[in-house]
């Protein structure tokens, strides 16, 4: 009768039972799924789960070791070829029945997934398991298309995936999914604290008869994820997680030509502009930090509110804040359940009594809490500066953090005011606004008027130190491809010492030296240090001096291509007429071109003759992408429209070999050009003057200053000035492998993007020396949700 008169929601827990017999059936005992078999080695370390919410044991697991690792990589390897010579037809058949098992065992995966995680019964129910349905039936169909579709690619091989504990099983289908519709086998490592829905994925494949050595299961903490990272003989590592182990697995795969995607940490915006709704905002609130208790890559973690309206938004989230419910999982009208352990409780303990020491107020409901379990109310942290701990740490608890701006472009500017840049959020009524703040905000996902969407038809992944890579959608099925065709010739390449031959400038005799100079801010400039170098012909004859770049004269490279933001932001259509003349402007030097060719490589004429008229080419062919290289649009089934853009990186750094010094400089840097990034190129150590060249066609072609900048020098002494370059975005070695190498690892300060030659040697001449992929390189994909209709 109370509840009636109080309107209070009465107990309506969730029957454990199905999960607890599943358990039982396996007397809470798990070893290590391999081979199609179950292996419980007696000697395997153990640890214990437990739930969080109540600290009830649920079963004990077994960390795998260097053993169970390279028992699970030759079996995964074994399968591979096997697995993917079947026709996408029968790939189709087993991820369609993974599918229908999953759905049909909802229910006992949802209470599992609460049971192993805290998270609440509903949203297990609501979202984790019904999207992981739904990226198997996707990629089931992907699996049947896939050799129609992609008749160019070819599966990666086999992959690593290391998942953390926030959606267990939704992260094993974000990764699972498109790995083996492409064509590849797996080993998964789940989290120490959730692998139970894992385990029960492990004999939903051996039920279905997925065949052996397809789906390898290893069970483990961060031990046997570093171990699995150090292996030899994986050919992709798909990780998400904390951007420090992030960190540390592109340090430890720098030696290695192991394809990697890194899906890391996020301190997402929420903005909530003047005209906002403010209601429909409120709601989206909860949605974006209370979700699953904050423990969200993508949290809205940072309130926005336009000053106007600040005080009215903080006053409605605080009524609203007051109706959320915290405490036992199982309810099914629980709105926060418990945080996945004692360690992320604390974690979030910490981070708030530091932002409360630095100055933010703390305000929490007056809500009761259960007494023993990992729980945290939910909490507005308001009046926080843009420099405390709580606007820029990822807090991963139900904790959000208000600041407040004036104009739209404040707005931006503390939005992206983060090492991070995975999503954002932007709340107005006014469309126009909206839309012209998306593009400028660094995230790889924008939400507009809604927020925490996903779907597996649609990409997901980070800008800056939210990692690289996509998941879902067909961005995320390339990360688990690779081109059929490619231009790497697997021969080693090797660079001759020319820097021996540096020298400090001396005019000799009446000679009148020319020096080449570097390109800068679309100025001709001379090296900082004033050190040059002679440049030989073939003949023996002196070519020319060229200036020896150091760290300030590459300092002053990568600023002035930041100031060259226009060309970002410019239209396909300005950078392919750009390109078409700088085509025009080249051919018109064929000749000057093709002489110098023929006396510093020493080659017949009509070899010099190919070269140019392939750069010619070469030229068209970017023009012509330059205002196609497109995105796509989304229809996920919520009923949103996703368009997705083909962002550039920003700023690259542009390492060339010296192999074809003309045709291998132009495309390596033409894809950057027309994907809208700006460069600083190092040309060819032993040809450099043949970039020089082409400065004064750069200059009569209207390139923007600074958004090519040319520095002659030491590639070695380059790339670590330019790996370890915080404002630069990524880095391409067209080099030795030691370069690569060298590159992957001074690149992880700010998780800059690596690609190049893998230190072979590139047949410029082929067709797989351009094109798509090139541009796929150059650029990173935003999606953005527009809801539509009423
Ligand atoms: P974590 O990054 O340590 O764990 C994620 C996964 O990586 C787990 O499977 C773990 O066993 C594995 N791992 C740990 N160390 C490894 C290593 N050296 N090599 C290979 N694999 C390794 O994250 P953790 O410690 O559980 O959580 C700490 C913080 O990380 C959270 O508070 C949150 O801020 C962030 N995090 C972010 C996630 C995301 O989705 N972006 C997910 C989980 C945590």
């Amino acid at each position: 009768m109370s509840l009636f008169q109080k309107l209070d929601y009465g107990p309506a827990p969730e029957s454990d039972q199905p999960a607890q017999q599943w358990l039982e059936s396996h007397h809470r005992n798990f070893g290590f799924y391999l081979n199609g078999i179950w292996e419980m080695p007696q000697d395997a370390e153990l640890f214990s789960l437990e739930n969080p919410a109540t600290g009830e044991q649920l079963a004990t697991c077994r960390q795998a070791g260097s053993r169970e690792i390279a028992q699970a990589l030759s079996g995964a390897r074994e399968a591979q070829p096997k697995w993917e010579k079947l026709t996408g037809h029968q790939r189709a058949k087993y991820l369609y029945s993974l599918a229908r098992e999953m759905q049909q065992h909802s229910r006992v995966l949802s209470v599992l997934e609460t049971l192993d995680n805290g998270k609440s019964f509903r949203e297990s129910r609501d979202i984790d398991i019904p999207l992981a349905v739904r990226h198997f039936y996707h990629h089931a169909g992907w699996a049947q298309l896939v050799e129609e579709e992609y008749s160019q690619h070819v599966a990666t091989g086999v992959v690593g995936q290391i998942i953390p504990w926030n959606f267990p099983l939704l992260m094993l289908a974000w990764k699972v999914a498109p790995a083996l519709a492409c064509g590849n086998t797996v080993l998964l490592k789940p989290a120490e604290q959730t692998p139970l829905t894992a385990l029960w994925f492990a004999e939903c494949c051996h039920r279905i008869g997925l065949p052996a050595g397809v789906f390898q299961l290893l069970t483990g903490d961060g031990r046997t994820g570093e171990e699995l990272v150090c292996s030899k003989g994986l050919d992709k590592i798909a990780f998400t997680g904390s951007t420090s182990v992030g960190k540390r697995i592109r340090e430890l795969t720098a030696d290695s030509d192991c394809k990697l995607t890194l899906e890391l940490g996020g301190k997402s915006p929420f903005i909530v502009f003047e005209d906002a709704d403010l209601d429909a905002a409120v709601e989206g609130v909860v949605d974006a930090i209370w979700l699953n208790q904050g423990e969200v890559c993508c949290a809205g973690s940072r309130l926005l509110l336009q000053e106007s309206i600040a005080e009215k938004m903080v006053g409605k989230l605080q009524q609203r804040m007051q109706q959320l419910r915290v405490g036992n999982p199982l309810d099914k009208a629980i709105d926060i359940g418990s945080l996945v352990s004692k360690t992320q409780l604390e974690r979030v303990k910490r981070l708030t009594t530091e932002g409360a020491k630095a100055g933010a107020t703390l305000w929490q409901p007056q809500i009761s809490l259960p007494e023993t379990g990992c729980f945290f109310a939910p909490t507005l942290a308001i009046d926080v500066e843009p420099s405390s701990v709580l606007a820029q740490e990822e807090i991963f608890g139900p904790v959000a953090a208000t600041m407040t701006f004036r104009t739209p472009s404040e707005a931006l500017e503390l939005a992206n005011n983060t090492m991070y840049g995975l999503a954002a959020s932007v709340w107005s009524e006014n469309i126009n606004q909206a839309l012209h703040l998306a593009p400028s905000l660094q995230a790889g996902v924008v939400w507009v008027n809604c927020t925490n969407q996903f779907d597996a038809a649609c990409g997901f992944g980070g800008y800056r130190e939210s990692g690289y890579g996509r998941e879902g959608g067909r961005e995320g099925l390339l990360e688990y491809m690779k081109p059929k065709m490619t231009a790497f010739t697997g021969k080693k390449l090797k660079r001759p010492d020319v820097q021996s031959q540096s020298h400090t400038t001396t005019l000799e005799g009446s000679e009148i030296h020319r020096t080449a100079k570097f390109f800068i801010a679309g100025k001709q400039a001379r090296p900082d240090g004033g050190t040059v170098r002679p440049v030989w012909n073939k003949d023996g004859s002196l070519a020319g001096t060229v200036g020896q770049g150091n760290r300030k004269d590459l300092r002053n490279a990568v600023e002035a291509a930041q100031k060259a933001s226009t060309w970002s932001k410019s239209s396909g259509h300005l950078r392919a007429q750009i390109l078409f003349y700088f085509a025009e402007n080249l051919s018109l030097r064929r000749q000057e071109l093709e002489t110098r060719l023929q006396q510093l490589l020493g080659c017949k004429s009509n070899e010099a003759q190919q070269e140019v008229d392939s750069s010619i080419q070469r030229c068209f062919h970017y023009a012509a992408w330059a205002d196609k290289y497109e995105g796509t649009l989304h229809q996920p089934p919520q009923g949103l429209l996703v368009p997705v853009l083909n962002e550039p990186l920003g700023v690259i750094g542009l390492i060339c070999p010296d192999e074809n010094p003309l045709l291998s400089f132009l495309s390596i840097l033409l894809p950057s050009l027309a994907a809208g990034n700006r460069s600083i190129v190092i040309p060819s150590p032993s040809y450099p003057l043949i970039a020089n060249d082409l400065i004064q066609v750069m200059e009569t072609s209207d390139i923007p200053a600074g958004a090519v900048n040319l520095i002659s020098g030491n590639p070695a002494e380059m790339i670590e000035t330019l790996a370890a370059h915080e404002d630069l975005d990524g880095i391409w070695v067209f080099g030795t492998e030691e370069e690569v190498r060298q590159a992957k690892r001074l690149s992880t300060s700010n998780l800059k993007r690596v690609w190049g030659n893998e230190g072979q040697f590139v047949d410029w001449y082929s067709p797989a020396a351009q094109g798509r992929e090139w541009l796929r390189q150059a650029s990173q994909s935003k999606n953005i949700w527009i809801p539509f209709g009423e």
